[in-house]
């Protein structure tokens, strides 16, 4: 009986300080509220993308085996993974590496098998939604189709399975795509593997039955976003004269916001919650990629685009008004939808100009081919060279340029060379019909 009383009577002198504690605390809290109300800067709360994540534990680099022993081996891997998200979380060497002995990249490595490779089936494991939207993608098997058709992966119906379900298949890719192939074939195995492959490796086939290399994008072995989200990453293949999207991009106004004010840019943010207080003007990943207003990340960098432009003629995709649609909300965030209209209408206006002349240039080169006057394979003669020249180079740049707010390719590397090469292919035929039509009199007064 006396325990309770104690307690109480115990209590009681310390009764005042509780509520004075408690009242302190209540007070604490609505200003902490309130602060948070008052001074942070309002953020759309995203839904967070959903990532099957196993490891939680953070793993002690000198206590995996595999880390241990590579911090003398390869002290910088070691270094870049231990900093990095993976790591936090508990995901190893072992993880991405380790393989069974019966895959077709196995190497015995100190008791065990490891792979070198390290293919989207083993990302897909852990990022199972982000893994099939790049296999959707044109990052992915389109990407090898462009050099070698499909006889690289031919034999390999999982792969097959894959290129019938990329969402924005090259529209009849024997015959878009031929001059490129004969290009790459042209220039023959010794010297590719540094000149087209380097790029379109992004879409490599793989023996495991996927394709392509996240890693070409998220470069090892940090992983961070950091790195990813900076326009230098996509500038690593979308530069030079027949896609000059990194020349373009730091020209415009948004590159240039990106060059001067850097500093205002929050690259780390949590994927999911990027906003205008985040970025003060677009890179290529806000506007192709990422998570940016009412747009959820998406790894299939087709899904905005309206139009397929890099081909000689310029289409449009089979659902480009949900692409268009969905690039627009991405504008919305920062400009009003009158601006927009207009800007969108203007750059349809550049790719019927250039899909006008290209179109007549085509039938100028099928026309000379069909009388035999030049042979019918691909760069077999300097006017199937013009013809290429005209919508690879002018075509193309002119038409990113006006999507792309860079006006000295729309006009100086895009209209005009495209406009003087279609002069010259006009001149080149009438010339080789007078030419051709010159020695079959010869021929007919010699026979
Ligand atoms: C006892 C030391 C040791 C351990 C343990 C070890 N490795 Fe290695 N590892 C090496 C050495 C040495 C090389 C060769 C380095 C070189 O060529 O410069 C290597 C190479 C590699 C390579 C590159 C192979 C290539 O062909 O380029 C990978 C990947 C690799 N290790 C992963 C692992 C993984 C995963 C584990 C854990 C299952 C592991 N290693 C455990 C010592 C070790
Ligand atoms: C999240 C997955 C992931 C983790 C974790 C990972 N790697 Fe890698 N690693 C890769 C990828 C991707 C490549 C590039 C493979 C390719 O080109 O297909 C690679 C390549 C390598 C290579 C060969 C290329 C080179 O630069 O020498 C070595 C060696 C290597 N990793 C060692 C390690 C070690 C050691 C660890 C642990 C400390 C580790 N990796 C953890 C994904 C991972
Ligand atoms: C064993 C599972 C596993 C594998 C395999 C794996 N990851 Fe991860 N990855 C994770 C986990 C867990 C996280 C942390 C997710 C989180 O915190 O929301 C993560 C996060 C990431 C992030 C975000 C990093 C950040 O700082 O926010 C990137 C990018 C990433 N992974 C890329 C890859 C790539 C590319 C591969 C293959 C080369 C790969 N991962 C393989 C489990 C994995
Ligand atoms: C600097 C990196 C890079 C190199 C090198 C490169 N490409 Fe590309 N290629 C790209 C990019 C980026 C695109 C996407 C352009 C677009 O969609 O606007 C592309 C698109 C293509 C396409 C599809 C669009 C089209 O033209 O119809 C084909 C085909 C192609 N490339 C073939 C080749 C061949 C063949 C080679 C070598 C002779 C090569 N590429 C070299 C980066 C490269
Ligand atoms: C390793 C090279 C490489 C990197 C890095 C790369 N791309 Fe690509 N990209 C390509 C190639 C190659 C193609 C053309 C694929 C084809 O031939 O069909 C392409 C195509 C595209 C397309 C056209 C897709 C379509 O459906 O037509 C977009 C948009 C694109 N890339 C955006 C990006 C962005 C944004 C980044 C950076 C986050 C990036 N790329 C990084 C090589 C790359
Ligand atoms: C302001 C937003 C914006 C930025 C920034 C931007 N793009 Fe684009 N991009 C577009 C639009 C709009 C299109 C044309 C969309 C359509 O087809 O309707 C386009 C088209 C493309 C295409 C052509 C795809 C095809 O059909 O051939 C590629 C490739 C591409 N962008 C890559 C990039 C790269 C790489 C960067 C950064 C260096 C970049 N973009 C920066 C908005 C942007
Ligand atoms: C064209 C470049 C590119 C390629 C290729 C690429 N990524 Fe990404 N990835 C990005 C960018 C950019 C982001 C940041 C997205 C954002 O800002 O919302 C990202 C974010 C991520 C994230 C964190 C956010 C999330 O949605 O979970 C993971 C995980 C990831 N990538 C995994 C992969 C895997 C796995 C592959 C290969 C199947 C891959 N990526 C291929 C550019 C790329
Ligand atoms: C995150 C904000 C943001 C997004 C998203 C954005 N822009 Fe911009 N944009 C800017 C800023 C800031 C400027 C520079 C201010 C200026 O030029 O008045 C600019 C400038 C421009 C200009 C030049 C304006 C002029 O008067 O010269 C055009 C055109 C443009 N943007 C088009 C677009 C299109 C099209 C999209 C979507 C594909 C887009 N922007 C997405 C922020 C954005």
């Amino acid at each position: 009986m006396g325990a309770p009383v104690r307690r109480i009577s115990r209590c009681a002198p310390c009764r005042g300080r509780v509520s004075v504690t408690l009242l302190g605390a209540a007070a604490g809290l609505f200003a902490a509220v309130f602060f948070v109300l008052i001074f942070l800067p309002w953020r759309p709360v995203g839904e967070l993308p959903p990532v099957a994540v196993q490891p939680v534990h953070r793993v002690d680099p000198r206590l995996d085996r595999c880390a241990a022993c590579h911090r003398r081996v390869t002290p910088g891997i070691v270094e870049q993974w231990a900093e990095s998200t993976h790591a936090r979380r508990g995901v190893t060497c072992r993880d991405c590496h380790q393989v069974a002995e019966a895959s077709p990249y196995a190497q015995a490595h100190v008791g065990t098998h490891i792979s070198t490779t390290v293919t989207p089936r083993v990302c897909g494991q852990c990022h199972a939604r982000v893994t099939e939207e790049f296999s959707q993608s044109r990052h992915s098997l389109p990407a090898w189709a462009s050099l070698t058709g499909t006889r690289d992966f031919a034999r390999d119906p999982r792969l097959m399975a894959l290129w019938s379900e990329t969402s924005h298949p090259p529209p009849d890719p024997g015959l878009v795509l031929s001059s490129r192939i004969a290009l790459h074939d042209l220039e023959g195995p010794g010297v590719t593997p540094l000149a087209c492959e380097s790029c379109h490796e992004i879409g490599r086939p793989n023996l495991d039955g996927s394709a392509g290399s996240c890693s070409k994008c998220h470069l090892r072995h940090r992983f961070n976003l950091e790195q990813v989200r900076r326009p230098e990453t996509c500038t690593l293949c979308h530069a030079g004269p027949d896609q000059p999207q990194a020349e373009i991009f730091a020209q415009s106004p948004h590159g240039v916001i990106y060059a001067t004010q850097e500093h205002l840019y929050h690259f780390s943010q949590v994927t999911g919650r990027l906003g205008v207080d985040d970025f003060p003007a677009p890179t290529c990943q806000i506007c192709h990629l990422s998570g940016f207003g009412g747009q959820q990340t998406t790894h299939d960098v087709g899904e905005r685009l309206s139009w397929y432009l890099q081909m000689p003629i310029a289409r449009h995709r089979p659902e480009h008004e949900a692409g268009r649609a969905a690039m627009r909300e991405v504008c919305r965030q920062c400009h009003s939808t009158d601006f927009i209209g207009r800007q969108f209408d203007a750059a349809d206006q550049v790719v019927a100009w250039t899909n006008a002349r290209i179109e007549e240039a085509n039938a100028i080169l099928a026309g000379l081919i069909r009388e035999r006057i030049i042979p019918p394979g691909d760069f077999s003669d300097p006017l199937h060279h013009l013809a290429f020249n005209l919508w690879h180079y002018g075509g193309r740049a002119a038409r990113f340029g006006a999507f792309m707010q860079g006006p000295a390719f729309t006009q100086w590397s895009g209209l005009y060379p495209l406009m003087r090469d279609l002069d010259n292919l006009r001149r080149g035929a009438s010339e080789a019909r007078r030419r051709a039509e010159q020695v079959s009199a010869e021929a007919a007064a010699g026979g």
